[in-house]
């Protein structure tokens, strides 16, 4: 791994815990403007203080992100599908390295749909995102998307999926957690962030998530609806850190929750 390429990842895997949480905002680019993110910037702007990195693409990076901020960028690269068309994963790269290094990305995210009609071509394309990654020196997040069938999400699906994306040289992987997780973890190794998926009955479910993925082996969360659907969405970004970054249990962490927005910084 070239100095580049370390320090980059090292921006989004903090070395001081080998953890990381990521805040992702990129469900428009196939979603459209979902619940909770109808106006990128007003949701976006009060979680960046205690995101570590931040997942989207250039569009919303460019429209509703202060360029002063202190937040790794997680660059959302593939796209060309809608939930309205006919396919969900035919995907390609539509963003080029060059304004990657344009928008100063942290890393390069791009999704892979194994056991679709797309497999082959998303996992071509991924590695020829490893390939323009390791040319320039920025790491490549794979992205294992189940699309609408939810019902993928099962240990030995996930392990194949990330085992494939790390042969063919993903940096790092977001995934979906599942009940034998260590198994995943096994089957890759590369650092796996964990997707929060759609929005849960409670906040407490969403905590209990990332507390076990972390407990079984995941470098961190990278969630989305369940932070900013809920109707505290500082809260539970910091109740995420608190998790993530210092051990604290669900339920410790939910005191976060509690508190006033505006308060003590994130650690
Ligand atoms: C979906 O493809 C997007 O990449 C999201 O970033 C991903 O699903 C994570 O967000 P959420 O926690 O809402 O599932």
């Amino acid at each position: 791994m070239s100095w580049g390429l370390r320090n980059r990842l090292s921006r989004i895997i903090k070395p001081e815990t080998k953890r990381t949480v990521m805040l992702a905002v990129d469900h428009g680019y196939f979603l459209g403007p979902i619940r909770g993110l109808e106006n990128p910037r007003r949701t976006i702007t009060p979680l960046l203080p205690y995101a570590d990195a931040i997942m989207l693409t250039r569009g919303v990076l460019r429209t509703s992100v202060d360029p002063t901020v202190d937040v790794a960028v997680v660059l959302r690269v593939s796209g060309g599908n809608t939930i309205a068309g006919p396919a969900l994963g035919n995907e390609d790269i539509v963003t080029s390295v060059r304004d990657a290094i344009r928008l100063n990305a942290a890393a390069l995210a791009f999704s892979i749909y194994v056991g679709t009609p797309y497999e082959h071509q998303t996992l071509k394309a991924l590695a020829k995102l490893v390939d323009l990654g390791e040319d320039y020196g920025i790491p490549v997040l794979a992205v294992t998307a189940v699309g609408r069938e939810l019902e993928k999400r099962e240990t030995k699906y996930i392990a194949l999926a990330c085992r494939v994306a790390a042969e063919l040289g993903a940096h790092f992987i977001k995934t979906y957690y599942t009940p034998e997780f260590e198994k995943v973890v096994d089957a890759a190794p590369v650092p796996l962030v964990i997707a929060g998926g759609p929005k849960m009955e409670s906040e407490m479910d969403a905590l209990k998530l990332a507390y076990e993925a972390v407990s079984a082996g995941a470098a961190g969360v990278d969630f989305g609806r369940n932070v900013f659907q809920s109707s505290n969405p500082v809260g539970m970004i910091r109740a995420l850190r608190r998790i993530v970054h210092e051990g604290w249990t669900p339920k410790e962490a939910a005191q976060e929750l509690g508190q006033v927005v505006g308060g003590p910084a994130a650690t």
